[in-house]
């Protein structure tokens, strides 16, 4: 019985140190300040998404078990430092130091979610707030004419959505590293981070995040759908398809990548059926508004090791060109997500700090110094 015990615990033990090897030695882009933390950070993500994906393939949705959703919960909570602090949400803690520092108040909306909640149930949400507080900004002791919509990641593309439904409405907008569109997977930004941090940004985690979202949630079609096979021809040449062409919104001088838009694809009418609405959609697709012209100023966060990085920049530059005032931080030493990890817990990166830093210092000078 001890022998038994005692091989398994040495198996064991070989096991995981030659995977902390692997994860160790793995080639990160040499840029990025932490690597080991960046490493690791990488592998907590390959290492869920793989229970995600087995489990799936066995029919059994870990995803929406309650127990599963508290226990990513508090784990993520740890990341980011909500240790003990006896809240329940995981990003309380961060809010609450991005609120003193920027010297404003925060409502996070407690939106709902996928997958029991795919679209437009958090786009209802976030738009219901924001009406309530509008119709009665003292309630909630906020200066109607400064307000000012954020968000991060599916956040951003929440952000961005809101901003448009309420031109007009609110002062600013800030987009950290949004996601804002679904007609092309392939820009620049999908191809240069298909493998670089898979377990924190790639095609299939952004691709497969948006099917949730439109309640798609056969993911066998997950391959056409990363192939651009649900974006109908006439949809693509029409003038939809302009908003991710690269030679037209992402200028060379940014420097971010090598590659161009490609072309055209080809289309399956099957895969496209419950995409082919929301492709077009702003709601969902913010960035295939047909006309920005009167929404918010914005600031807009990208980083370089993004499959979204892209279709920030280009949305940007929709912007410049419709006049909007926008800020682009592009983050050339910085990964999807980077920027909740600024301020308290035991992941924190420099860069991320200094997003936080060039955020805070940009608020004061246009919101603080505006005379209400
Ligand atoms: C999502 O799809 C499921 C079937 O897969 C359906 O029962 C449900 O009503 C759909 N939800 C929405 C909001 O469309």
């Amino acid at each position: 019985m001890g022998i038994k015990v005692a091989i398994c615990c040495a198996l064991l033990t070989a096991l995981v140190s030659r995977r902390v090897y692997i994860i160790m030695n793995r080639e990160i882009p040499s840029n990025l300040d932490e690597p080991h933390l960046v490493r690791w950070l990488d592998e907590i993500g390959r290492v869920a998404d793989a229970v995600l994906h087995y489990s799936h393939l066995v029919g059994i949705e870990l995803s929406s078990w309650p127990v599963v959703k508290s226990l990513a919960s508090i784990f993520f909570g740890l990341l980011l430092g909500n240790a003990g602090s006896g809240h329940k949400d995981s990003y309380y803690n961060y809010l609450e130091n991005f609120a003193s520092r920027a010297k404003m108040q925060i409502i996070a909306v407690e939106y709902r979610k996928t997958p029991h909640h795919p679209f437009p149930a958090s786009f209802i949400d976030c738009v219901s707030v924001l009406h309530n507080i509008l119709k009665d900004p003292g309630k909630y002791q906020v200066a109607a004419d400064k307000i000012v919509i954020a968000g991060d990641g599916a956040g951003g593309n929440l952000a961005a959505a809101v901003s448009q439904e309420l031109a007009g409405k609110v002062l600013m907008q800030i987009l950290i590293n949004p996601a804002l569109q679904i007609m092309d997977f392939k820009t620049p930004s999908y191809l240069d981070n298909t493998d670089v941090l898979p377990g924190i940004s790639s095609p299939e985690r952004s691709v497969r995040n948006w099917m949730m979202y439109a309640n798609m949630t056969d993911f066998a079609h997950l391959p056409l759908v990363l192939e651009n096979y649900h974006v109908l021809q006439n949809v693509r040449n029409s003038e939809f398809g302009n908003y991710v062409k690269t030679e037209k919104y992402l200028p060379k001088y940014h420097e971010v990548t090598k590659r161009s838009s490609i072309p055209s694809t080809r289309s399956n009418y099957l895969v496209s059926k419950p995409f082919v609405d929301l492709v077009t959609d702003n709601r969902f697709s913010p960035m295939m508004a047909k006309t920005i012209k009167s929404i918010p100023n914005a600031y807009i966060i990208t980083a370089q090791y993004d499959v979204l990085r892209d279709e920030a920049i280009m949305y940007t530059h929709r912007l410049f060109d419709d006049n909007i005032k926008t800020k682009l931080k592009h983050y050339k030493n910085a990964f999807h997500g980077f920027f909740l990890f600024s301020a308290v817990g035991p992941f924190q990166f420099r860069v991320s700090k200094e997003a936080m830093e060039d955020l805070v210092n940009f608020l004061d000078f246009h919101i603080h110094s505006i005379k209400g």
